[in-house]
């Protein structure tokens, strides 16, 4: 039997991520994204693509002034819900499509954090200009992917080379540059298999949508597999060297998107670009919090 969406995986889901997330979650891509985001108390937060909502209320009981959960998928809220009523933190979940966040008015979030969601949902430029359109000024945007040059649906795989003595790892990239969606199988019993979609997107595809929305990146991590994670998951140890997981921090332009650099054309014409790096120590930004990072699809098949 096969089932599609992540309606169709939201209980099997829900059971891996518990409270605490599964082991990638726990071990490879939350450090990463919590330690970028750093302390949450006071901030209005919006989690985009929020699942059953663990991040969601743990950002509710570590004493953000509001936080609200977005998700297009029902199940996921009810379950999301469920645990609320079980356990209230004071989160808020809503049904909502990311690229049309309805009911959250203009700059009225210091924080949209989307943990492993962007890559999965379809429009991406509409949903970057939402997230624009409600931050704050001196907002951020935190979000975790799949690492785009690394981590491409089945066009890209582990090789291990073995030999007498020694064992060389290697990670295969093909077709990095064609941007395409795929279904990604989840085997959520023995009998029943189930799909979402996930979009493959090169690096400069991301950076161009947060430019065109009018943000500007100010940090980036490759987060490393934790002890636990290098333990217990048989890919944990190939990610030490090569990260299949990406956070990145954005936040408006001072002066809106008409002041976004342009990416010169041609040599020569270099002093034109502002850097976000300079755009960056000119406001006191960059450097500020460190910690570790990693990340990939949480609870994938073989993981
Ligand atoms: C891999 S899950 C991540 C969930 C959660 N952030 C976590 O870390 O456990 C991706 C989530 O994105 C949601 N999603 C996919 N497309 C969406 C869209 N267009 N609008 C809102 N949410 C979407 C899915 O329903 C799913 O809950």
């Amino acid at each position: 039997m096969v089932r599609e969406g992540w309606d169709a995986i939201a209980e099997w889901r829900d059971h891996r991520m518990g409270e605490a997330g599964d082991l990638w979650h726990r071990a490879i891509i939350d450090p990463g994204l919590l330690g970028q985001i750093g302390a949450v108390r006071g901030l209005r937060i919006l989690d985009l693509g929020c699942g059953n909502g663990y991040l969601t209320r743990r950002w509710a009981r570590a004493g953000a002034r509001s936080v609200v959960g977005v998700d297009r998928s029902a199940r996921s809220l009810a379950i999301a819900r469920r645990r609320e009523l079980a356990r209230p933190s004071g989160a808020r979940f809503l049904q909502r499509d990311a690229a049309d966040l309805r009911g959250l008015p203009d700059h009225s979030i210091d924080l949209v954090a989307c943990n492993m969601a962007l890559m999965d949902i379809p429009d991406l430029k509409g949903t970057v200009r939402e997230v624009a359109r409600v931050l704050a000024d001196g907002g951020r945007f935190v979000f975790s992917i799949c690492h785009p040059c690394f981590d491409l649906d089945e066009r890209s795989a582990w090789e291990i080379e073995r030999q007498l003595y020694t064992e060389t790892v290697w990670r295969k990239v093909r077709g990095y540059t064609e941007e395409r969606m795929s279904r990604v199988p989840w085997k959520i019993s023995d009998t029943k298999l189930a799909y979402t979609r996930t979009y493959h997107r090169t690096l400069e595809t991301y950076v161009r949508a947060l430019g065109d929305a009018g943000l500007a990146i100010r940090a980036m991590r490759e987060p490393r597999p934790g002890p636990e994670a290098v333990r217990r998951s048989p890919q944990g140890r190939f990610m030490l060297e090569v990260p299949l997981h990406l956070v990145v921090e954005a936040a408006p332009w001072p002066s809106g998107p008409a002041h976004r650099p342009r990416i010169p054309s041609g040599r020569g014409s270099r002093k034109s670009v502002r850097t976000s790096a300079t755009v960056g120590r000119r406001r006191g930004w960059g450097g500020r919090r460190r910690g570790t990072g990693s990340a990939r699809r949480a609870a994938s098949p073989g993981s």
